[in-house]
């Protein structure tokens, strides 16, 4: 059985086995090129991984005839190694070589970054090389990320809680303040940079009173302070800001930003902020939108709004992230011109290329909120001169909350490979938001974070591969779900074939299964309103105006067409335009999205719309069935402690699974009238 500390999460750092004693040949010792906090955080790593897999201390040593040599280019003499210069001109500054060499006897694994950034990364990818215990004696890796901005966004708030957490409170707030142990975010920063987060924000988008105040002398030392562990790992850290700060912290009557003393509180502000971190990253901005202020208020836009931040962060070269997630979540549905998924392009599109350039907009992958299935938002890449990021949301809020498992790479895999043709064929997603597409000075992107302070980070063991995925996905969107997700199961559990067979079996089932239990052909919603756990047919908040997928006795769908709906399918380019909007070539995934159908309607898979609904909701528990019987195929080879975690919940799936089943099934069996052609049992 192949023991798994869960709080270690995918360094454990396991003894290895065969590859042992060539190992001990090639990493007896360890030379540091330079002095920075980041190459001691990467020294440290390695000595930490090598004592714990191979039980070998790295001595400080440049001459043992087996040793690392972690360093920045410039410190190095390349050619010694046979590394011509070139080769950093086009690696990015976080970009790294990874070589080994032998020669006269003398092993030297080099570990060599543009900057100290990149050395850190080549570090744990090596200690990932002997945790997979692959062969180390000709090793000749280049790596340079993608994307520039990797980030996470905390939705943590100070009382302690987490908005959207699973995994019980938050390891940076207690009681309206900071925690004074602040040993689970030195834990937290190591987990992101192993796979290459870069930037952070450590409070909740939505600013109450208290995180309001981060931004002043009473906190600015203890942001600091978690500041310096996460830049001791390469990652930069931002606040979320309050817009009506200027108001609320500086006693104004107005937080207009066209004001000039408002303009001047934020200047002021921002050189404080600065004074006690320089490299501060930034604001990330929640304006206008779900009830918080914004520059509507006083007849401006969200122009005006970033950029009066923009300018006062712009001599510190710091940046505004600016959230697109603005809809008016009191309008009244049934009106036609109105649709909240039109929301973010009608509000933004038309603002293209009047920011400043510091300013980033964060754009949620889909244009309605993290469902299982959404059709990709139109607004990425729809403005060729405004800074992007796409947001990706880690925690689990619509798709099983860390208690049903659902694994989202392969999900964001295909929001990433999804093909907008703004620029003609191959305008993929992860072209626009690695900026090469429309030239974007910053972009990248950013996940709501799906951590807390349960032992082991994300309540359910199985979600840390979502934690893990997202790095490596972010790091290289063209490497392969099937790969990301080996890997993880390999640091996290080990070898055994039963364990891999299995772990992979779930994982790589749980998006779609989880899909077909609950909302059908991506209509979404159906949950629970406000917690969003659990299943309600008629459950959207907002729903004072009947219900949100206008299901009656006839059919269900919401007509997003251009003809006789909202118009929503206009805002993609052509032919995604035309596919969307035809009832004929729209995907079934996404139908009722699109459309509003008779349950008769034939899919493309020839069933029809209700009988699809029937047997994807049967076939739905079925599957957690499944998953059940792997894992409890695997009693015994994982620890025990993760044994049960994982079983628990997956007999909560399971009554969660039935319960979809049940009501939905039950819901339009008594809207149309029709039965289930295999007879099964709907309940009633
Ligand atoms: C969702 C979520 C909120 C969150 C919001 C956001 O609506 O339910 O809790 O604040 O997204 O992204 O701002």
């Amino acid at each position: 059985m192949s023991n798994t500390d869960s709080y270690q999460a995918w360094l454990q750092y396991r003894p290895i086995g065969t590859k042992k004693e060539e190992y001990k040949k090639w990493l007896t010792a360890i030379e540091v090129n330079e002095e920075s906090q980041i190459l001691e955080s990467a020294a440290a790593e390695l000595k930490k991984g090598i004592h714990s897999m191979l039980g070998v201390t790295l001595v400080p040593d440049n001459s043992a005839e087996g040793h690392i040599i972690l360093g920045t280019y410039e410190q190095m003499d390349l050619k010694q190694y046979g590394i011509s210069p070139e080769v950093f001109r086009d690696v990015t500054d976080e970009g790294y070589v990874l070589k080994s060499v032998f020669e006269k006897e003398e092993r030297a694994v080099l570990l060599i970054g543009k900057t100290d950034r990149g050395a850190l990364y080549a570090a744990f990818h090596l200690l990932r090389l002997l945790q997979k215990e692959v062969p180390i004696d000709s090793l000749e890796v280049v790596e340079s990320p993608r994307n520039q901005f990797r980030m996470i966004n905390q939705w943590d708030n100070m009382d302690g809680s987490i908005e959207r957490g699973y995994a019980g409170q938050s390891i940076f707030y207690v009681d309206n303040d900071f925690n004074e142990d602040l040993t689970r975010v030195k834990d937290y920063a190591r987990l992101l940079a192993s796979v290459g987060i870069n930037a952070i924000s450590i409070n909740n988008v939505n600013v109450w009173d208290v995180e309001t105040k981060l931004v002043t002398k009473a906190f600015l030392p203890k942001v600091k302070a978690v500041s310096a562990i996460f830049a001791a790992y390469g990652i930069r850290s931002f606040l979320s800001i309050n817009f009506a700060s200027p108001m609320e912290l500086g006693g104004l009557g107005t937080a207009d930003p066209l004001s000039p003393e408002v303009e001047k509180w934020w200047k002021d502000k921002v050189a404080e902020i600065y004074e006690y971190i320089p490299d501060f990253g930034g604001f990330i901005v929640k304006a206008d939108s779900e009830g918080r202020p914004g520059p509507f208020t006083y007849d401006r836009g969200h122009v005006e709004g970033a950029n009066v931040l923009a300018k006062a962060l712009k001599p510190f070269e710091g940046k505004v992230i600016w959230r697109c997630f603005v809809y008016n979540h009191l309008q009244d549905w049934r009106d036609r011109s109105t649709d909240r998924a039109r929301a973010a392009y009608d509000h933004f599109k038309p603002l293209d290329g009047k920011f400043l350039e510091n300013v980033i907009l964060q754009i949620k992958n889909g244009p309605m909120d993290f469902q299982v299935r959404e059709p990709v938002s139109p607004l990425l890449g729809a403005m060729k001169q405004t800074n992007q990021m796409l947001e990706f949301q880690i925690a689990q809020e619509y798709t099983g909350q860390q208690i049903d498992v659902c694994y989202l790479i392969p999900q964001w895999k295909e929001v990433l490979d999804f093909d907008t043709y703004t620029k003609g064929e191959g305008s993929t997603i992860k072209s626009i938001v690695d900026g090469t597409l429309h030239g974007y000075q910053y972009s990248g992107i950013a996940a709501v974070s799906n951590i807390g302070d349960d032992g082991n980070w994300t309540g359910h063991t199985l979600a840390q591969a979502n934690l893990y995925g997202y790095g490596r996905l972010i790091w290289n969107p063209e490497r392969t779900t099937e790969e990301i997700t080996k890997d993880w199961i390999h640091l996290t559990f080990g070898y055994d074939p039963d364990v891999v067979d299995a772990v992979e079996y779930i994982l790589l089932h749980s998006w779609k299964v989880y899909e077909k239990y609950t909302a059908p052909l991506g209509i979404g919603w159906m949950v629970n309103p406000n917690h969003h756990y659990g299943p309600n047919v008629d459950g959207y908040e907002y729903s004072k105006w009947g219900t949100y997928h206008f299901a009656d006795r006839d059919g269900i769908g919401v007509d997003r067409t251009v003809e006789t709906g909202t118009g929503y399918s206009s805002q993609y380019e052509e032919p995604n335009a035309k596919v969307y909007d035809s009832l004929e070539l729209c995907p079934d995934e996404l139908l009722l999205f699109f459309h509003h159908v008779p349950y008769s309607h034939r899919l493309k898979s020839g069933e029809t719309v209700i009988q699809h609904i029937y047997t994807t909701h049967f076939e739905g528990v079925e599957e957690v069935e499944t998953f059940i019987a792997k894992w409890n195929g695997i009693e015994g080879k994982v620890d025990n402690a993760v044994f049960e975690n994982v079983k628990q919940r997956l007999k909560k799936q399971r009554d969660n699974a039935i319960e979809w089943r049940d009501q939905v099934n039950t819901y339009f069996y008594r809207k149309s009238g029709i039965p289930d052609q295999q007879n099964r049992t709907i309940h009633p």
